[in-house]
């Protein structure tokens, strides 16, 4: 990658014009797919997306994608990290092998909470999963990506274990919010994927324990809205920073600000982004 900002995977729809024109009118280093699986998945019913409070959204979107062979008409209109899931492992290695083409990092979707069967439901494969996918794809990084649990850890450990080259952290955590009109929940899914600001916290701290015990390479996502956010999870570990709900509720110029916010920053220091790379981490 030639440089540290991607877009998070769900930010941009897996349509092949709108990623061209991201692609090309954005320029991001790189750009995430949303999560693919073998065969395509209708996402749940409306409402599936609540701000909830400033920079905090609900997602529950099930990982409606049109299926990995849509790559075919996506292409590679700029650096793409391909997102895969799905419910067995055998699912995920067919989906892999399409998918190993397209992408610069294949990262793989262990921690959705939205689709009963497919993300989280499979992160107890997490060392399977991995070593299974590096078993066919050997000459690029495969990433697994993880959510905020107590167990984030011990998983990030058997993603490791079973071949990964990097960790992706982390995912959304799952919430409810009820509508007192109705006394339901707003969510057709009922429950959804807490996401931006609220969850930055969890993702600092969650970084930082991974690198600290295993230094491995990291995504690291959550929460990021500003340049401050952006080198608060570069100084815990993360090597590659993904900016997701700030997209969503700011527009992509977003990502410039953040770049621009960083570089001003590290030229005022002195330093290089690599520098910053997990300097907070006391060993
Ligand atoms: C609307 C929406 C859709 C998402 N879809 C996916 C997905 O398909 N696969 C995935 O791995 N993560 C998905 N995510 C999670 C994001 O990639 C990211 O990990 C999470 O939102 C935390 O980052 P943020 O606070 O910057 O949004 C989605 C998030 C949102 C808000």
């Amino acid at each position: 990658m030639n440089d540290f900002l991607t877009v998070a995977s769900g930010i941009v729809p897996d349509v092949p014009e709108y990623i061209s024109k991201v692609c090309n009118e954005i320029k991001p280093a790189s750009l995430t797919l949303k999560t693919l699986t073998l065969n395509g998945v209708e996402p749940h019913r409306p409402p599936t997306v609540l701000k909830f409070h400033d920079s905090c959204y609900m997602n529950a979107i099930g990982l409606g994608n049109p299926g990995v062979r849509s790559l075919e008409n996506i292409g590679k209109p700029c650096q793409l990290i391909v997102s895969i899931g799905g419910s067995s492992i055998d699912e995920i290695v067919k989906v892999a092998e399409i998918a190993k083409q397209y992408g610069t990092i294949i990262e793989v979707n262990l921690s959705s909470p939205n689709r009963k069967g497919f993300g989280e439901s499979m992160a107890r494969y997490t060392k399977e999963v991995a070593g299974a996918v590096k078993d066919i794809i050997n000459d690029k990084p495969v990433f697994i990506k993880l959510g905020p649990w107590d167990e984030t850890l011990q998983l990030a450990g058997k993603a490791l274990e079973g071949g990964a080259d990097g960790l992706t952290l982390i995912n959304t955590l799952k919430g409810m919010k009820i509508d007192l009109n109705s006394f339901s929940p707003y969510l057709s899914y009922t429950t959804g994927g807490i996401s931006g600001k609220c969850i930055h916290p969890l993702a600092v701290r969650i970084i930082h324990d991974v690198y600290r015990e295993y230094e491995p390479e990291i995504i690291g996502i959550g929460g990021v809205f500003d340049w401050e956010d952006a080198l608060e999870l570069a100084s815990v570990g993360a090597k590659i920073i993904g900016v997701g709900t700030a997209i969503l509720d700011e527009g992509l110029s977003v990502l410039t600000e953040i770049r621009k916010g960083v570089n001003d920053f590290l030229s005022e220091k002195g330093l290089r982004f690599p520098d910053v790379i997990g300097r907070a981490v006391k060993k």
